[in-house]
């Protein structure tokens, strides 16, 4: 995919407050902290287009950002860190399902997970409630540069036994090397 253009668009905390459904979007749904916000920079080629920050529960609302005019990418709130305020916490779950489930426009969620940690709970709902409601998905195994490449590989074969995956589901990636992104973009065409 060559990058013409990445523009932020706005910011929402509820469907009111979302752009008008227009271009087709992509979501980036996975963990706090676990690598969203870099990831959509990489692909973009732009390193500040989305804010990352090493403090988990930075992404609090849902971010819309129009890449070359033909479609949009949609950063989703992190879930899952334990230390952000409860009145927080409370707001995400229905954030991310209240964008998911209305939004005639998504065609497609990336999931991303640490590849240095066993899914829990939490990805087991977001990839269940997917299925669920016929919404196409990739997965992405990020900060791949943490682990060798033997434990890579390792790593990529309990997440998958873990998820009842096939381990060619799982698309390493890593936003310090860059390594992965021609499949992550490879992926993401399918979905448009
Ligand atoms: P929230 O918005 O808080 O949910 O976080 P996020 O999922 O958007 O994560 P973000 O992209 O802000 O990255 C969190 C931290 O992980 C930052 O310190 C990044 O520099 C780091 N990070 C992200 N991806 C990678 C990666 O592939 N490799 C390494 N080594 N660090 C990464
Ligand atoms: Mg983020």
């Amino acid at each position: 995919m060559k990058i013409l253009s990445a523009e932020f668009v706005t910011s929402a905390a509820n469907p009111s407050q979302y752009p008008p459904e227009g271009l087709p979007e992509i979501a980036f749904a996975g963990r706090s902290n676990v690598g969203k916000s870099s990831l959509i920079n990489v692909l973009v080629n732009r390193k500040h287009l989305v804010k990352t920050s090493s403090t988990p529960g930075r992404t609090q609302l849902v971010n819309f950002f129009d890449i070359n005019d033909y479609f949009t990418f949609v950063d989703l709130p992190g879930y899952g860190y334990a230390r952000v305020p409860a009145s927080v916490k409370k707001k995400w779950g229905p954030m991310i399902e209240t964008y998911l489930s209305g939004r005639s426009t998504l065609k497609g969620v990336v999931v991303i997970l640490d590849i240095r940690r066993t899914p829990r709970e939490e990805e087991h709902n977001l990839i269940a409630w997917l299925a669920h409601y016929s919404i196409a998905r990739i997965l992405v195994l990020t900060k791949a540069d943490k682990l060798s490449k033997t434990k890579q590989d390792k790593q990529r074969a309990a997440v998958a036994r873990f998820l009842a995956l096939d381990s060619s589901e799982l698309i390493l990636f890593s936003a310090k090397s860059r390594k992965g992104r021609e499949d992550v973009w490879q992926a993401i065409e399918q979905f448009l």
